[in-house]
């Protein structure tokens, strides 16, 4: 499956893969072996917590699987109300497993239910670690939301922390190993460092650079620092398309600082390559147009308060579009902005070479752009000596002769006249 996502097909499925964070596994591994146990752990509940891609929710998957609990999983749009959580786990919490599996109760991604207007959610949430007769996992980025401190009194709170790039660097090269690309070390080591401790984008990162390649060299890897930007809005994208709740989705936007019409366009962009069913691709772009309805409105009444309804319907509304979880997408620059920035570099170029012929000949930039250019271009485009002796004689650099040559071969035949004089 080449469009695999590699976190995917490298998630951990011991805890003996999950790297780095030492100290928080082996709290997690004592706390489930005394349920394993049958001994009810003074804290009923662990709460994760911890930076984005370090590994909490593999480890609880990891931990659930190794000492054989059967782990419910639900995440914040799961979770909203008491009724819900419930129905989804409460005849898992409450009853003993006498003959099946012993249950886990996993509530993941957390930070979603705070942003919600009712907080039912959590106090149902303490209301059924009180009561529960298994043990429970919960889930957060940021566990210091004043909302969250009842349930803090009430967990075991494990601290996941970024992990290492030197333990990031060793599990990128298994999985180099494993796809059959030879690595150079500085390659590697590139990607691990400027992930900062993040798993997950270390190892979405290498796939974008190595996925089908036999080698990986520095030079291969560097372009990711030169184009900081660029890779931040693949991450973005990725949320975005990836995303199984809305709150992640959202959450994508606040964490990238772009421009809002930028993020649009790109989103727009990559639909088709991110969706293959016509139908998701249909709800999505339906999506994006009520998008753009708002976004005429805010221009129109400049009633910027309409913005969060952008941010919602091209991020969740286009993440909540799907059925399927889309694989590896290679995302591409936005055709509207490409052409529009190609066009404004020739602007540039057109300008830099009429300010060029003001100074020579004591005429307008305005003149020379719309009398003497055009000239130059048949002249370029048919007479490389004489070509050449205007070049030198405006000082033009070898851009600006390929712009009037408008023709590989011609321009490099005038650029050799001239550096031979
Ligand atoms: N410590 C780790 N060891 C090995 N792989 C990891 C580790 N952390 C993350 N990964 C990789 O990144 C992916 C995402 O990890 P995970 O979902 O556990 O992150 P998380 O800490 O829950 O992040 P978030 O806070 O965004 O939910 C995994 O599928 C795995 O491929
Ligand atoms: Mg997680």
């Amino acid at each position: 499956m080449a469009h695999e996502l590699w976190t995917v097909k490298y998630r951990p499925r011991t805890l003996s893969e999950v790297i780095g964070n030492e100290k928080a596994k082996a709290t997690l591994l004592e706390w489930a072996k005394a349920w394993k146990e049958g001994r009810v752990p003074e804290k009923k509940a662990a709460f994760l917590y911890g930076p984005p891609g370090t590994g909490k929710t593999v480890t609880v998957q990891a931990l659930a699987n190794d000492l054989g609990f059967d782990l419910i999983e639900t995440n914040a749009s799961d979770f909203r109300t008491e009724e819900q959580i419930e129905r989804l786990v409460g005849p898992a919490a409450f009853s003993y497993s006498l003959f099946g599996k012993p249950k886990m109760i996993l509530f993941d991604e957390l930070d979603g239910i705070t942003g919600t207007a009712d907080a039912g959610g959590l106090s149902a949430i303490m209301k059924l670690i009180r009561r529960a007769r298994c043990p429970i996992a919960l889930i957060a980025n940021n566990p210091w939301d004043p909302r969250f401190r009842p349930l803090r009194e009430m967990c075991l709170m494990v601290e996941f922390k970024r992990v290492s790039s030197r333990e990031i660097m060793k599990l990128l090269q298994r999985i180099c190993e494993r796809e059959g690309i030879a690595a150079d070390r500085e390659a590697l080591a590139f990607i691990a460092k400027r992930a900062d401790g993040d798993v997950r984008s270390a190892i979405m990162d290498l796939q974008a650079v190595a996925q089908g390649r036999k080698r990986l060299t520095y030079d291969d890897v560097a372009w990711l620092g030169m184009r900081d930007r660029k890779k931040e809005i693949f991450r973005v994208l990725g949320n975005v398309f990836h995303a199984e709740s809305c709150s992640r989705a959202l959450s994508a936007t606040r964490e990238a600082d772009v421009d809002l019409d930028m993020l649009f366009e790109w989103i727009y962009e990559n639909v088709p390559r991110a969706y293959k069913d016509p139908r998701e691709v249909a709800r999505a772009m339906d999506a994006l147009s009520k998008a753009d309805i708002f976004k005429g409105r805010i221009i129109r009444t400049q009633d910027w308060g309409l913005g969060r309804y952008v941010t919602t319907l091209m991020t969740a509304g286009v993440a909540l579009a799907k059925e399927h979880k889309p694989g590896f997408v290679r995302f591409q620059f936005p055709e509207r902005i490409r052409y529009l920035a190609r066009g404004k570099s020739e602007r540039e170029l057109q300008m830099a070479i009429a300010r060029a012929i003001k100074r020579a000949c004591h005429v307008s930039t305005r003149e020379a752009r719309e009398k003497i250019i055009p000239y130059l271009r048949v002249i370029f485009q048919n007479n490389p000596e004489m070509a050449a002796g205007i070049a030198r004689w405006l000082g033009l650099d070898e851009e600006a002769i390929n712009f009037l040559a408008a023709d590989k071969k011609k321009a490099k035949q005038i650029i050799s006249i001239v550096k031979g004089a």
